[in-house]
């Protein structure tokens, strides 16, 4: 990783298997990966051939609903579990390019993450953001710290991209989006995009147990209906549960390609 970026200052432990958050970073064309992480990534392509344009829709539909929650909606605080690396157009600054003053809390339990959050911490001076190293399976702890600088009397957005594919329990899953939204007032949303097989996507099946195989941590992909019990007591919003590349708000942009990762976001009543 040397190579390609600052060291972090303490080589993750993990260094000797792919882990999810550098191989992502690797697939979205950044530069924080080792050479572990590039092979598995590689591998996965091969056998995968859209997993990039996976990455990048993915990315892009973070920025369609941030746009949207933080001006049409009015949003001004942000819960973003399962950051990943920084990137360009992080939640952060998405939000504060509309509104300067929106809180962001970011929340990963990636050591490299870790080690390069500050580049998320440099938001704007009206607005706040901050980074927890913290385990999803563990809401009410994530919740605790985010107090310390979310209002949960006024709404949040929950953001879940690509994170709760790492947790392989289906309840235990729905357990944690329940318990993140209920701690969030009415007029809160749940913004969230998860890898299925019901999208086609060549060689997936075959990607995802050879990623289970030999990298970190294990994925889960689910159906429709399953992700549709994520956003049971919310209202969904036009287009509903969509490919994410097609996702816009209020329409689904239908020239644009299919990639093999829901996204929908809902309001809180
Ligand atoms: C596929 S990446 C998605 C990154 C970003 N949300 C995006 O959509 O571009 C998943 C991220 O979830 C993090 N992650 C996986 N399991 C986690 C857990 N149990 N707790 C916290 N973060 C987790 C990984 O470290 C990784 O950074």
């Amino acid at each position: 990783m040397s190579e390609r970026s600052d060291p972090p200052g303490e080589t993750p432990p993990v260094a000797h298997v792919a882990h999810n958050a550098r191989v992502w970073n690797y697939w979205l064309g950044g530069k924080d990966y080792y050479d572990i992480d590039q092979q598995v990534g590689d591998h996965v392509t091969s056998m995968f051939p859209s997993i990039r344009e996976v990455a990048r829709a993915d990315r892009t539909f973070l920025g369609h609903a941030v746009r949207f929650l933080a001006g049409e909606a009015g949003v001004r605080q942000f819960l973003d579990i399962g950051t990943g690396l920084p990137t360009v157009e992080n939640t952060h600054q998405v939000a504060q390019r509309v509104a300067p003053t929106s809180r962001i809390v970011y929340v990963d339990n990636d050591p490299t993450v870790l080690a390069h959050a500050r580049a998320l911490l440099a938001g704007s001076p009206e607005g706040e953001t901050d980074y927890i190293d913290a385990d999803a399976h563990q809401p009410q702890a994530i919740l605790d710290a985010a107090a310390d600088t979310l209002d949960f009397t006024e709404p949040v957005a929950v953001i879940l991209l690509g994170i709760l594919n790492f947790i392989a329990d289906t309840r235990e899953a729905t357990e944690i989006v329940e318990t993140l939204m209920a701690a969030a007032p009415s007029g809160s949303y749940l913004v969230l995009t998860h890898p299925t097989l019901e999208l086609g996507g060549d060689g997936n099946v075959e990607a995802m147990r050879f990623w289970n195989e030999n990298a970190a941590p294990p994925i889960t992909a689910r159906t429709g209906a399953e992700v549709a019990r994520f956003f049971q007591g919310l209202e969904l919003l036009e287009p509903g549960i969509v490919s994410c590349a097609r996702w816009r708000p209020g329409y689904e942009a239908e020239d644009e390609k299919t990639v093999a990762q829901f996204g929908a976001v809902a309001r809180k009543p």
